[in-house]
């Protein structure tokens, strides 16, 4: 049998990959490449010496998706697929709308029709909105997003959990990532933002590499001990483990489960900063610059329900991130490009 995987081409889901085949698992990978390419999966192969199908298949077309169905033993999805740009979604929310969620109904309805009822959703930290006290924890009220792509994320939750209400055969696990970094210790697969890239990690990366020249903090005037945001930055690799242990929960145990993957530590801007600047002994210039719309103060995760349950813990930490990003990123300063 074989774990389908959409957005597998993605950052997180080509991570993810190396970490299912090493757990000697059978996976077939969709996707439409529309923030990524198809050398991601043939380096996966060239990192794990394994060979899988890799479909260039966009999720909202319900014939291609029901003959992946129909042409591979599928009994469970991993799915990633997805746009993620949260200042894109605030310029063009139906775009995400209908990617996202027209996108996760179509994948749903192809998984009923072919009866797998094992879906592991890559939902997001985001979905804690503003309102919540860190650590967040996953009995918190959901919801009070700040931009369309962390409704997309909190809509499809909603969607999931009624869809395991009604029916009870389902198994689900919404997984809420914390913020991913790092890449591969290979340096062979990482992180490729197409143009600037909005995220802070892949943005040190760039001003180390010196395709930018510095970076802007987005304010220095939170309540926070150094004044810079503080997030919970968790290794891709970590993250990627996570997921084959949900899996195997979710293979299991019947109804929707909600579990975070973080470290449960924060980490400020400036921590990362010096932390990347120690791992490399690279000197990272940074203005601070207004903040940036939309940001809070803290995001970090309550991780003891992923430990209990899931067994999983991560076991990396930011300089071990800043280690492998940079490798990723000076092997391959312009990502799958060349
Ligand atoms: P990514 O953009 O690298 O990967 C997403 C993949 O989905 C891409 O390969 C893209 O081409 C593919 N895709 C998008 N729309 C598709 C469609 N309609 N049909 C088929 N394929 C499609 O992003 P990522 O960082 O790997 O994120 C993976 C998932 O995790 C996304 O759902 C994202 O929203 C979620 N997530 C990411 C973060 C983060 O900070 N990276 C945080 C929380 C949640
Ligand atoms: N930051 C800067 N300068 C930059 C980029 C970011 O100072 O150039 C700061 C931000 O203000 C924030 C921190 O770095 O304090 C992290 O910002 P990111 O953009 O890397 O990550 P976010 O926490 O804003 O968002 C991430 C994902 C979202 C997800 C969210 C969940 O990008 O998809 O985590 O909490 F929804």
């Amino acid at each position: 049998m074989a774990v389908l995987i959409t957005g597998g081409a993605g950052y997180i889901g080509s991570h993810t990959c190396v970490e299912l085949l090493a757990a000697g698992k059978e996976i077939v990978v969709v996707d439409n490449y529309a923030n990524s390419s198809p050398e991601a999966c043939r380096r996966v192969q060239e990192i794990t010496g394994k060979q899988f199908p890799v479909i260039e298949c966009d999720i909202r077309d319900a014939e291609k998706l029901a003959a992946v169905f129909r042409d591979y033993p599928i009994d469970s999805v991993i799915h990633f697929a997805g746009l993620k740009a949260v200042g894109e979604s605030c310029r063009v929310p139906l775009k995400y709308y209908e990617n996202n969620i027209s996108g996760t109904v179509t994948l749903l309805e192809a998984m009923k029709a072919a009866d797998v009822k094992t879906i592991v959703f890559s939902s997001s930290a985001t979905v804690y909105g503003e309102h919540n006290q860190v650590p967040f924890k996953e009995d918190m009220p959901a919801g009070g997003t700040t931009n369309p792509y962390g409704t997309t994320k909190y809509f499809i939750e909603i969607i999931l959990q009624d869809l395991c209400k009604a029916e009870p055969d389902w198994s689900v696990s919404l997984l809420r990532y914390f913020n991913p970094i790092g890449a591969h210790e290979s340096g062979r697969i990482g992180e490729a933002p197409n143009g600037i890239p909005n995220n802070l990690m892949p943005y040190i990366a760039q001003v180390a590499v010196g395709k930018r020249e510095q970076l802007s903090v987005f304010g220095n005037d939170y309540d926070t001990p150094d004044g810079t945001g503080v997030r919970d930055y968790i290794h891709v690799v970590d993250l990627a483990k996570g997921h084959v242990k949900a899996l195997d929960r979710a293979m299991q145990v019947k109804g929707c489960e909600i579990y975070n993957l973080g470290t449960g530590r924060g980490v400020s801007v400036l921590e990362l900063v010096h932390a990347f600047e120690k791992a490399n002994g690279i000197k990272i210039p940074y203005v601070i610059a207004p903040r940036r719309p939309g940001d809070i103060a803290y995001s970090y995760a309550d991780a003891s329900k992923a430990k209990e349950v899931l067994g999983w813990t991560a076991q990396k930490d930011a300089e071990d991130a800043c280690r492998d990003t940079w490798r990723w990123q000076k092997n391959n300063p312009n990502g799958y490009e060349g």
